[in-house]
This record gives structure tokens, C-alpha cells and sequence, in this order.
């Protein structure tokens, strides 16, 4: 499946990722979410901002969901429409609020009344109204790592429901904010569906709370949160797109007119892309034997941070043998591990390896640790 020969010429480290994959996966979205009236997908760009790869998710027509200054100037650099742009994050700077005020983005998602209050000023001063969300932490458990767990109440995102109807009150009291939403989150990487229902069930009570108090609202955003298969990437290379959208559409009880939007990063890009390294040096230690590869923890930080684990294919040995290896990165840190007692192929110096899965949250995380330089992309 790999352009072997092509990979083979072009200098390591690099993030490869495969277009017409994208493709596949984008029309897989749009097909599904296409199936139910007032659906809406953005794209979450701090997956991957790779130029190549926003320019296929806007022509593709998804929205875009960001979390800094930077990212909405990514966003409008690749051309996507300020009208489809969403600002999240829990600690927006005067700089990037001005930032996208200016560019009349869809909607802020505000995450504390003290922003509320920050946005309501700003947007005065240059005489605009403002579209805001509030996120809400539902108090949901996830089930899924804990540094991306994100809807329990011990977590610093959103407004918990407890204080939801002031911080409402707040936002309906100031002149320069047009409430138009709520917006929710509860964690990356999930590979069920229970955590989406039960979040679907809380946004069901709290619509109706409000209802009660004459409240009404445009957009319902869930987030994001649909996992990928890491292990076998090649038996499911497109997430169950599905069942995720057809969930929603059991549980979750859409008013008329209203839209749901979703904000999916990790599902759109993560099979397209893999970490394509070169082996320096095959060690043989006491009892083990290391394949190091030029590839380390500064371009793919996934497994150090998260204990997550990429699969690892040798994809030039042509041996029928295979032998145990841990595979390792260049950098002085034990955590600079892809994996232990990893059956390969026999491998040898100068063969190629494919880090799968790493098209989300790669190449954005890398880092220059150790004066290394970050890794380029190759889009084919
Ligand atoms: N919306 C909000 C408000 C988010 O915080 C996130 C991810 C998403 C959407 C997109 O979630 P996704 O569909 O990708 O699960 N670096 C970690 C993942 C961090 C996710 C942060 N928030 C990792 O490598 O696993």
C-alpha cells in the first residue's frame, strides 16, 4: 500500500499522507452526516493544519473548528470561510479574540463568564456582535486516557451545569454577545458509543431546562471524540462514521430548525497519515535487541505523552523471517520508546518504517528537543 519506491528517495523523518485516503474518509463523512437534516462537521485543525491536507477538507465543504489565534489564520489562509470557522479554548488572549472579531467568524465557544465578559468588551470597542456558545461540562466520563479526558467536572474545561443558567443569564444580559448556542466535548479517542449517548441525554435535560425558561438555542455543538482503530489500521482504515452519526440520531433530540454541529479531528486525518523513518542501527543489548530508528519522541510524541502505541511495519525487508525487537527513537529519554517486543521482518540498517496511524496529532506535536528539526510533510 505503500509508495515504496518513492518514500524510499526522499530524506527521513517525514509525515507521508495518503490524499486519496482523505478523500475516502471526507466522503464517508458527508455521506453520513448528509443523512440527517440540520448536521454539520468541522474539521478540528489542531489534529493536522498540513496546508495540502485543509485545502482537500475545504473543498470537501467542513466547517473548522479552532483553538488559537494561529489556527484561524491557518484556517482563512487555506481559504476556508469565516462564516464556517469556530474559536474554542479555554484561555483566548485579547490578541486572538480581536483576531477573530475582525474576521467575523461563525462563533466563539466560550468556556467562562470571565471571557464572556473579556468578548462582550472587546467586540463593543469595534462596535460587532459577537455569536457565542457556552461549553458545557456535561460530566460525562469518557472512558478514554486521562490527559484526553475532557467532560468530567475535575477537568478545567467548560461551565458545569450547576452555574450553566447564570453564566446564560450573563450572556443574554450583555449588549454585544448574541447567544446562538451550547457546546460540549467530553474526551478524544473513544471507542464506544455509550459516552455519545449519555451525553446526548444530558443535552436532551438541559434543552429542556431552558425551554422551561423560555430559552432557546440555534446550534447544539457535541465535539468531537470518535475514535480510530490504531491496531489495524489496514482492516479499518475509515472510522465507523455510521454508527457515530446514526447514534446522535436516536439519542439526541434536534428542535426544529436547530443544528448539530460536531468537530471532529482524530477521525478525519489519523489513517491517512504515518511517520516514515529510516533505521540507523540494529543493537543487539543482553537480552534484546533495538531497532533505532532516525525518527524519535520530538516527531511523534504520542507514545512518550499518552502510552499510546502506533503500529510499527518494516516496509522494505524483504525477509520471511522475522525476529524481536524494541524499536526506539534517537533522543536522549528512556519515554523515546514506539514500542517492546515488537515482531518484524529481520531488519537492518537503511530499511524504511512506517509509524501508522499518525496523520492526527503527529506532525502538530512535533517538537525541535534536542535542536531536531521538525519533520516535513509528503502529500502523494
Ligand atoms: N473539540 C474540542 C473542543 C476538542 O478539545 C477536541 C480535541 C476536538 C474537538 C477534537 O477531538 P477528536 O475528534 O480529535 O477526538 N493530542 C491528543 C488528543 C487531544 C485532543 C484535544 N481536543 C492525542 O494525541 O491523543
Amino acid at each position: 500500500m505503500f509508495p515504496v519506491e518513492k518514500l524510499n528517495s526522499i530524506q527521513t523523518p517525514f509525515y507521508y499522507y495518503d490524499k486519496a485516503l482523505l478523500q475516502q474518509t471526507l466522503d464517508a463523512i458527508n455521506a453520513e452526516a448528509g443523512k440527517y437534516e440540520g448536521y454539520k462537521v468541522h474539521y478540528a485543525v489542531k489534529a493536522n493544519v498540513d496546508p495540502a491536507l485543509l485545502g482537500i477538507v475545504n473543498a470537501s465543504g467542513l466547517g473548522c473548528d479552532c483553538v488559537s489565534g494561529g489556527e484561524v489564520e491557518r484556517c482563512l489562509m487555506s481559504g476556508f470561510a469565516p462564516s464556517k470557522i469556530v474559536f474554542a479554548g479555554v484561555g483566548k488572549a485579547d490578541w486572538e479574540i480581536n483576531l477573530a472579531l475582525d474576521a467575523n467568524i461563525a462563533c466563539f465557544n466560550v468556556e467562562s463568564e470571565p471571557e464572556l465578559e473579556v468578548i462582550d468588551a472587546l467586540a463593543g470597542v469595534k462596535g460587532k456582535m459577537a455569536n457565542v456558545a457556552l461549553r458545557v461540562n456535561p460530566n460525562v466520563d469518557a472512558h478514554t486516557h486521562k490527559y484526553i479526558t475532557t467532560g468530567l467536572s475535575e477537568n478545567k474545561f467548560g461551565i458545569s451545569m450547576e452555574m450553566l443558567d447564570e453564566v446564560v443569564d450573563k450572556a443574554l444580559e450583555l449588549r454585544n454577545i448574541n447567544l446562538i448556542g451550547l457546546h460540549f466535548h467530553i474526551g478524544s479517542q473513544l471507542l464506544e458509543f455509550e459516552p455519545f449517548e449519555m451525553l446526548c441525554s444530558r443535552i436532551n435535560d438541559l434543552q429542556d431546562r431552558f425551554e422551561a425558561r423560555g430559552v432557546t438555542f440555534k446550534t447544539i455543538n457535541v465535539g468531537g471524540g470518535l475514535g480510530v482503530d490504531y491496531v489495524n489500521p489496514d482492516e479499518n482504515p475509515i472510522p465507523d462514521f455510521a454508527t457515530f452519526f446514526a447514534t446522535y440520531n436516536k439519542y439526541f433530540k434536534l428542535r426544529p430548525g436547530q443544528e448539530l454541529h460536531f468537530e471532529l479531528g482524530r477521525a478525519v486525518v489519523c489513517q491517512c497519515g504515518s511517520l516514515i523513518s529510516r533505521v540507523l542501527y540494529v543493537k543487539k543489548g543482553l537480552n534484546k535487541q533495538f531497532v533505532i530508528l532516525d525518527a524519535g519522541m520530538s516527531d511523534l510524541i504520542r507514545p512518550a505523552l499518552y502510552q499510546a502505541h502506533h503500529k510499527i511495519e518494516n516496509i522494505t525487508s524483504t525477509s520471511a523471517e522475522t525476529e524481536t525487537y524494541d524499536v526506539v527513537g534517537p533522543i536522549c529519554e528512556s519515554s523515546d520508546c514506539f514500542g517492546t517486543d515488537e515482531v518484524l521482518p529481520v531488519t537492518k540498517r537503511g530499511d524504511l518504517v512506517a509509524l501508522r496511524s499518525a496523520g492526527a496529532y503527529g506532525q502538530i506535536m512535533a517538537s525541535n528537543y534536542n535542536c531536531r528539526k521538525i519533520p516535513a510533510s509528503v502529500v502523494l
